[in-house]
């Protein structure tokens, strides 16, 4: 039993090793990591979005179903009966993909390689060519769309990582049409705690904002006619899974002091303990 930890621990170590560990990665480095791979390939099947369950839930399977459902959610929060939407950031594609089985075109976006060849994939694969574009973007610079295309824009889960959320807003604003509407499903870590800080860095999560930073944004963005909903408690069975199941490993790593190597790990443990340290948002704002 001994001799099997040991082995363990050693091969821990090697992974740690041979990953290396930025202090503060890039969106990309992020992503491209092996440990975020194999996580989001295993868990979430590269689906990289919460699911949606009922208040009080205590399971979280399916996840593929529950992923369906924050699809779903988004979908009626935009209140979009058609048109063409912007995917600000699609990673392997499923949102958009949901979107467009829904009747919009869409423009689907991202920087992270990878992400870009697999939504690729996963639209031909589903016959939505014809419906879905893929095509590499930063939403921090769009110059190269012509002002207004747009009836919708959302994010799933990545106006998070944003650099320069007042930059990235105001491109939004820019390519959606008048009375366009915008839909953002994204976490709020209004409340830091110190921990939470090491987390938000490690996955490039730069976009935290003070207590009501939001609502701040958006009027400044001149977006004056939002709603803000709070998921949160409808989102709390999958981070308690990432909880239990990396509570072990997470301990572990601590102990060796390679916690900071393994931070989807990290982030699911922390996230669970300080629940209440942030909240989960669906945003939806129209251009006047
Ligand atoms: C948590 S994933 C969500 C992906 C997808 N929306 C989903 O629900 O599966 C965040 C995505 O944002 C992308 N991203 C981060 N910063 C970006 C930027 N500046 N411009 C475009 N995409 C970005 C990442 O590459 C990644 O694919
Ligand atoms: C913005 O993107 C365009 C291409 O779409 C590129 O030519 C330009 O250099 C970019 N600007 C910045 C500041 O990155």
């Amino acid at each position: 039993m001994f001799r099997l930890g040991y082995v363990a621990a050693g091969f821990l170590a090697l992974i740690a090793v041979i990953m290396g560990a930025a202090d503060s990665p890039s969106v990309a480095a992020y992503y491209s990591s092996f440990e975020s791979r194999i996580g989001y390939w295993l868990l979430l099947g590269n689906t990289r979005h919460c699911g949606l369950y009922e208040k009080g839930a205590l399971s979280p399977f399916p996840i593929t179903k529950a992923q369906r459902k924050m699809e779903e959610k988004l979908y009626t929060r935009l209140g979009l009966g058609s048109g063409k939407l912007l995917d600000a950031s699609a990673g392997s594609g499923y949102v958009a993909m949901y979107m467009a089985f829904k009747g919009f075109d869409v423009q689907a976006i991202d920087i992270t390689p990878h992400h870009l060849q697999d939504a690729r994939k996963n639209v031909k694969a589903n016959g939505l060519e014809s419906k879905v574009a893929v095509d590499y973007g930063d939403y921090h610079n769009l110059t190269s769309f012509a002002p207004e295309p747009f009836d919708g824009i959302y994010t799933m889960e990545t106006f998070v990582h944003a650099d320069n959320p007042e930059k990235v807003l105001s491109n939004f604003y820019r390519l959606l049409k008048p009375g366009g509407v915008l839909g953002l499903h994204e976490a709020d870590f209004s409340r830091n705690s110190e921990k939470l800080q090491d987390v938000l860095r490690l996955s490039h999560c730069q976009n935290t904002l003070e207590e009501g930073g939001y609502e701040r944004l958006l009027s400044k963005g001149g977006f004056n006619e939002y709603s803000i909903e709070d998921l949160t408690d409808e989102v709390l069975p999958m981070w308690r899974l990432f909880g239990i199941v990396g509570y072990v490993p997470y301990q572990i790593f601590k102990v060796f002091g390679i916690e900071n190597r393994f931070i989807n790990v990290m982030a699911g443990v922390e996230v669970w303990l300080n629940w209440g340290n942030g909240r989960y948002i669906s945003v939806r704002a129209i251009k006047p």
